[in-house]
């Protein structure tokens, strides 16, 4: 039986690597001595995240909130879900909301609204991969490390169905 798997790497290791050392750069002397809390979206973002952070040499706190937008599918649904929520109050404090893709635009918007709900002083988006072509509303995103084609990606946290997050990194899905 065929099954759709990762074929053309389309952000290699190396690449990943060098970009993310220049976005923790910028975001290190962004924030200097502000202390952010840097908040994760699981599942997608905790690699990108976790090469973010080693890459910013300043203080930081880290959390993360967990949201459900495509279950298991390779389409969005569309509703988005809050599946886990912060371990602490944001009220107050500079937050960088580290994401691994922005494709509609739905699922950050939704995540914008709830966190300035809470009172952040200040609230920064930071994303792995912008697939500017499928947007449906606008939604502002401050540090951007690629922009990608309109093609379903696997690898570095990218998953189908749960799968291939653990690939170094990303690649188009083939189809089976
Ligand atoms: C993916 C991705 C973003 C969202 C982007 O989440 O991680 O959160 O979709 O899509 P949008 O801009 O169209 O809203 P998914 O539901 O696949 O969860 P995951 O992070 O656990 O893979």
């Amino acid at each position: 039986m065929a099954t759709a798997r990762p074929g053309r790497v389309l952000i290699a290791e190396h690449e990943l690597r060098a970009r993310i050392g220049e976005l923790g750069q910028q975001i290190a002397r962004d924030y200097d001595r502000d202390n952010p809390v840097v908040v994760g979206v699981l599942q997608g973002a905790f690699l990108f995240m976790s090469d973010l952070i080693r890459a910013a040499p300043i203080d930081l706190t880290t959390d993360f909130i967990g949201v459900s937008s495509y279950g298991v599918g390779t389409k969005s649904s569309g509703h988005v879900r809050l599946v886990s929520d912060l371990s602490m109050a944001i009220e107050g404090r500079h937050v960088l909301l580290v994401e691994d893709i922005v494709d509609t635009g739905l699922t950050l918007a939704y995540l914008k609204r709830n966190l300035e709900a809470r009172h952040p002083k200040s609230l920064r988006v930071c994303v792995l991969a912008d697939k500017i072509e499928r947007r449906e509303i606008e939604v502002g995103v401050d540090y951007v490390g690629f922009t990608i084609p309109n093609v379903y990606v696997v690898g570095y946290g990218f998953d189908l169905g749960g799968l291939y997050r653990n690939l170094p990194y990303v690649a188009a899905l083939e189809p089976g």
